[in-house]
């Protein structure tokens, strides 16, 4: 079922998200080359500690980061590791989730490690673009598959190709809730969208197939050929105007 929120509980909301985004661009501004994604995880972790936030993924279904990292071919749910080694040129995805107040903020976005390839910069760029074009038609009396339609053309015209297994989501008291937010489908489909509701559109996009392989540690979800993908996440709140990206920095 989804859980429209009031206007309190989208105030209170807001909070969670943006202290979710405080700790992305922390996260990013503290990527250093022979990093490992271990010690990335604990500036992470301590960062929301010290904000009064618990990070929402420690714990989740055994999940033993508080981030999770993923570099290079690695789409989503990279376990941080003390052997993982952030090198010049990779590329680099944090997904973190805040819960504060009772309520959670949800974000990713793939950073670029000193100078990384031309290929690895338009694949970036097009990643977060189609989030935007998400949130474009993340409006009251459009449905879910206007956003998932948008992601996925915008993709597509660019080359790349979008994951099927892994989707978007409702989130708020819980982070994960309905309604999936899947980031290919039809327009016109799916559930009408209506002011306080609360999702995240997460465009996972791969460079040469849309197939993806969980490695043998049960987690991380690598792009099948090898090749490189991306992940970008807002947590967005439904209104009757403008959708409001709650995971910003300030507000
Ligand atoms: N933040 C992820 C999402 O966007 C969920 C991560 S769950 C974890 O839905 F256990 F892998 F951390
Ligand atoms: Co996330
Ligand atoms: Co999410």
């Amino acid at each position: 079922m989804i859980q429209v929120k009031s206007a309190d509980e989208i105030t209170r909301m807001m909070k969670a998200g943006e202290i979710a985004a405080q700790a992305l661009a922390y996260a990013g501004r503290s990527i250093k080359p022979g990093m490992s994604t271990w010690e990335l995880d604990k500036l992470i972790h301590d960062f929301i500690v010290s904000k009064g936030a618990r990070p929402s993924s420690l714990g989740y279904c055994g999940f033993t980061g508080s981030a999770c990292i993923s570099i290079n071919e690695e789409l989503i749910h990279g376990i941080p590791s003390k052997k993982k080694i952030i090198k010049d040129g990779d590329i680099v995805s944090v997904d973190l989730t805040v819960e504060y107040d009772g309520w959670n903020g949800d974000n990713a976005r793939t950073f670029m490690v000193g100078e990384v390839s031309d290929e690895a910069k338009r694949l970036l760029k097009v990643t977060e673009e189609a989030l935007y074009e998400g949130i474009k038609m993340a409006v009251a009396g459009n449905r879910i598959g206007d956003i998932s339609n948008a992601v996925q053309t915008y993709c597509e015209k660019n080359g790349y190709h979008v994951v099927r297994k892994y989707i978007g989501h409702g989130i708020g008291r819980d982070m994960h809730e309905d309604p999936e937010v899947p980031n290919f489908g039809k327009p016109g489909r799916g559930p009408r969208l209506v002011p306080g509701m609360t999702i995240c559109i997460e465009p996972m996009i791969n460079s040469s197939t849309s197939e993806v392989i969980v490695l043998p540690d049960k987690w991380t979800v690598v792009e099948a050929n090898g090749n490189l993908s991306a992940h970008f996440e807002h947590t967005v709140c439904i209104t009757n105007g403008e959708p409001i990206i709650m995971t910003l920095e300030k507000h």
